[in-house]
């Protein structure tokens, strides 16, 4: 369940339901439970890699995986009711006038969900994932792959707000706050960042950067590490 609200929407039939940087569809299929039903759920992503665990969460009669960077994708489809983001509005460059186009390609009364981590009160384990994220953004950039810093509440508010889509729900799962990764979990995601760094700098790391990784470390070590606070918004199109 990706929210209380769903007795409020379990009565509504989707036509079809789009997720944006889909990954392995797992988000498409949380909405898909959301519904009443849901007829054909399409899923966008620059990359692949994710599209045989797509399929095994949706199913192949009603789903279908895209391949296209969104940005350059032609929206031909006249049946579009619901719209899923989830963890990618930082991974979208002009994110402003992709949820304008998002919001022109709605059905009237469709539904769009966005589900992105944010940047507020985070305790200093967040921080220390925060941090993790943002030097991982950093390296990203340098390849050419568009990451940036994840948005606080009202970078996010004030994006949404020129939209158009009236808020209907609205939600902050602090629940993260309390799960403290295990320590395989951090040695595994330290090891993402060096091995990232390594690959990205071709083997020529900026002092900067070492000295950044080796201060997370630390960090971590002293108050552990621990998945930040999502927000969560529904916006309907009238
Ligand atoms: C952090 S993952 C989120 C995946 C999934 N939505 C989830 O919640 O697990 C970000 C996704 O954005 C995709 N992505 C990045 N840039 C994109 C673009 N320009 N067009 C489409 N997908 C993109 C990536 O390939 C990746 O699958």
């Amino acid at each position: 369940m990706i929210c209380d609200i769903d007795l409020m929407l379990k009565e509504r039939e989707i036509n079809h339901l789009v997720d944006i940087a889909t990954g392995d569809g797992w988000f498409a299929k949380e909405l898909d439970l959301v519904f009443q039903s849901v007829n054909k759920i399409t899923g966008i992503d620059i990359k692949n890699n994710g599209i045989d665990q797509f399929y095994q969460h949706i199913g192949n009669s009603k789903g279908n995986f895209i391949c296209s960077d969104i940005h350059s994708y032609h929206w031909n489809d006249q049946d579009i009711d619901c719209i899923g983001i989830s963890l990618s509005l930082h991974h979208l460059s002009d994110i402003e006038s992709l949820l304008k186009k998002f919001y022109d390609i709605l059905a009237n009364n469709g539904l769009i969900f966005i589900r992105e981590m944010i940047t507020d009160n985070l305790t200093p384990a967040q921080k220390n994932q925060k941090t993790f994220h943002h030097l991982k953004a950093k390296m990203d950039q340098v390849v050419g792959t568009y990451h940036v810093n994840t948005y606080s509440l009202d970078n996010i508010h004030s994006m949404l707000e020129q939209t158009g889509f009236i808020k209907i729900y609205e939600q902050i799962d602090t629940n993260s706050q309390k799960c403290i990764k295990t320590q395989e979990v951090i040695e595994s995601r330290l090891k993402v960042l060096k091995e990232t760094a390594e690959k990205n700098y071709q083997g020529k790391i900026p002092p900067k950067i070492s000295s950044e990784i080796r201060q997370l470390e630390k960090n971590i070590e002293q108050y552990g590490f621990s998945p930040p606070p999502i927000y969560l918004y529904i916006g309907l199109k009238l």
